[in-house]
């Protein structure tokens, strides 16, 4: 009852269509109740009467207030269908953006447990049950019960006695749909089932196609998705014969009530007790008594489903967003100084051990701090704590003195630029990815933007420059040249904060230099987290912190933290020395070969 007013309440623009659709519906029923009298009246006058101008005019009058009747129902059931849609696909779509407004919502921690397929599923596939229920399953019960109502009472008005005999069949047939229910459905089900995960590998089977190829395992792979796609069909026949078997069954308690009212009702029509024009009403309102009572066991059964569909998407709504702003959080208006100081800061994420232990580290407003230290240690992990991505699990962080959960998220983030170490860029144009961070930049502004990412050129060269689609289904970019096009995206935003996850990984040598003297540049008013596996990149850092086993081993300047000959020295002699060294002996040991 409870889900079912929850799903009611996304009903609230719609009332007018679904107002109409349920008073086009028992409209429908009546028209539908009438219909079978039309033939019985005929027969009547046709057995007592006598053709003169009074008969002649009564089956004019039936004709054309039959034709009357069909076409009212004609429109009925125009309104009734589409304006029940109206509002059933108007619900699904007031469930849709309230689940994608939710999910943008979501924190990184949550995504970080979830399949997409799962989310998009929840979002496309439940919210159609929305639909089911507004449109199909709650109509359809207030149809159906209608119907064997009115019948009721028009057979037991005909005649109560061969009314009640037309009882009998319906324990068989409440006793086959309660079977059908139980076998037939779950094995649709089933299929249903089969039918998903065949998609599921497929599409990640797909997704891997360069894999396939390069480790050769066509043969092998064909073979798994050959056994989904038997399994599927195994599945379906499985359904299909259950089907084909309880259908039949099904159809035959039906007809029972036929045979009860030529056994009986051709008696009493024999002795005069009822006449024959009732005898006809009763064969022509058995088909519309039994079919409800059929009908009703699989509305009820949508019901339910809907009703699940429901709970999976309310559970998901249910869902806490993001850190929330505290109900005293201040906006940061102004554009900030940068001063960030992390205070004995503690952090670790839902699953797996703490990643960082008491990080204390200032910040100084324009100042330029590296973070390096060894893969897996936690450099992004604590670089994504400022735009609060995660909270820290201990300790504090400060934003020119403010706790950041003091901040609201949006006035926080919009002083932030970032580069990501994994570059994402939408589909759409060049243009649309650079001014993602922000829209109302003149086309000035975003090419000066991309001339200091060092990615105008590239552009330019591109078949359709600024306007050439990108993204999945447009030209594909090099890994450098995603990552100039974000680097020019956080150049536009401009903010005070900028924080460069391996911003220059993935560019040959010549590139990275030209990229660091734009990022140099840019620099200069900004407080600045680089991070960055190659050395050399960071090496004019005002500090670099060294992160080693959950904590800062040292800090220092290049030259401090030389001299103390730890941690950095010793990965700097590895990169600046020992691999070079080693690269030289590797390409003289090919020149021997
Ligand atoms: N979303 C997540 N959920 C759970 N654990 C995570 C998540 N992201 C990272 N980790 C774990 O946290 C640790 C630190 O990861 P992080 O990405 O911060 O390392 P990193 O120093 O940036 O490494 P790299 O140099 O390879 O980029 C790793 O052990 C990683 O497995
Ligand atoms: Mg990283």
């Amino acid at each position: 009852m409870k889900t079912l007013r929850y799903v009611f309440s996304y009903t609230k623009n719609y009332a007018a269509p679904l107002a109409i659709a349920i008073f086009a519906m028992i409209a429908l029923v009546g028209v539908e109740l009438l219909t079978p009298l039309f033939v019985r009246n005929l027969i009547g006058a046709v057995q007592g009467g006598v053709w003169d101008a009074q008969t002649s005019g009564y089956i004019t009058r039936l004709a054309v207030g039959l034709l009357g009747l069909y076409i009212a129902r004609g429109v009925l059931r125009f309104l009734s269908s589409y304006e029940a849609h109206i509002a059933g696909w108007g619900v699904v779509t007031n469930v849709r953006r309230r689940i994608y407004e939710h999910l943008q919502r979501l924190s990184l921690r949550f995504y970080s447990d979830q399949q997409t397929g799962q989310l998009m599923s929840r979002m496309i596939n439940d919210s159609d049950m929305f639909e089911r229920l507004v449109a199909h399953a709650i109509p359809g019960i207030l149809v159906h019960v209608l119907t064997l109502v009115g019948v009721s009472v028009i057979l037991l008005s005909l005649n109560w006695k061969v009314m009640l005999l037309t009882l009998v069949p319906i324990p068989a047939i409440i006793w086959a749909m309660r079977n059908f229910a139980k076998y037939v459905r779950p094995a649709f089900r089933m299929r249903q089932k089969e039918l998903a995960e065949l998609n599921a590998t497929l599409n990640d089977n797909l997704s891997g196609i360069r894999e396939i190829k390069a480790f050769t395992r066509e043969e092998a792979e064909a073979g798994r998705i050959g056994k989904h796609i038997e399994r599927y069909r195994d599945s379906l026949l499985h359904a299909l014969r259950l089907m084909a078997t309880f259908q039949p069954f099904v159809e035959f308690t039906s007809s029972l009530g036929t045979i009860v009212v030529i056994y009986f009702g051709g008696r009493l029509a024999f002795q005069g007790t009822l006449p024959l024009q009732d005898l006809v009403a009763f064969f022509l309102y058995l088909e519309m008594f039994y079919q409800p009572i059929r009908a009703l066991s699989g509305d009820w059964e949508q019901v339910q489903e809907a009703l699940a569909g429901a709970d999976r998407v309310s559970e998901l709504l249910n869902e806490e967003p993001e850190p929330y702003d505290n109900p005293t959080a201040i906006a940061l208006t102004e554009r900030a100084q940068g001063h960030i100081v992390f205070h004995d800061v503690s952090f670790q994420y839902d699953r797996g051990d703490t990643v960082l232990e008491h990080i204390s580290l200032e910040i100084p407003a324009n100042h330029v701090v590296a973070l390096v230290g060894p893969t897996g240690v936690g450099k992004t992990t604590m670089a994504s704590l400022i735009p609060r991505f995660y909270d820290p699990t201990a300790g504090k962080i400060t934003l020119d003195g403010h706790d950041l959960r003091e901040l609201t998220l949006q006035s926080l983030r919009r002083q932030i630029s970032m580069v990501l170490q994994d570059v994402f860029l939408f589909h759409g144009t060049v243009r649309e990815n650079i001014l993602f961070g922000r829209p109302d930049a003149t086309e000035e502004e975003m090419i000066q933007a991309a001339k200091i990412a060092n990615a105008h050129e590239f552009i330019e060269k591109l078949p359709e420059g600024y306007d050439t689609l990108i993204g999945e289904r447009g030209v594909k970019l090099s890994g450098g040249q995603k990552q100039r096009l974000s680097i020019a995206r956080a150049v536009l935003k401009n903010a005070p904060i900028l924080i460069l996850d391996e911003a220059t990984s993935s560019v040959d040598t010549e590139t990275e230099l030209l990229i660091q003297q734009a990022l140099e540049r840019l620099m200069l008013n900004r407080t600045t987290i680089i991070i960055a596996h190659r050395l050399s990149t960071i090496r004019h850092a005002d500090t670099i912190v060294v992160l080693e086993g959950k904590r800062i081993a040292e800090k220092g300047t290049h030259g401090e933290l030389m001299a103390r000959r730890g941690l950095y020295w010793h990965l700097n002699e590895v990169q600046t020395n020992i691999e070079p060294a080693l690269e030289a002996l590797r390409r003289a040991e090919i020149a021997a070969d």
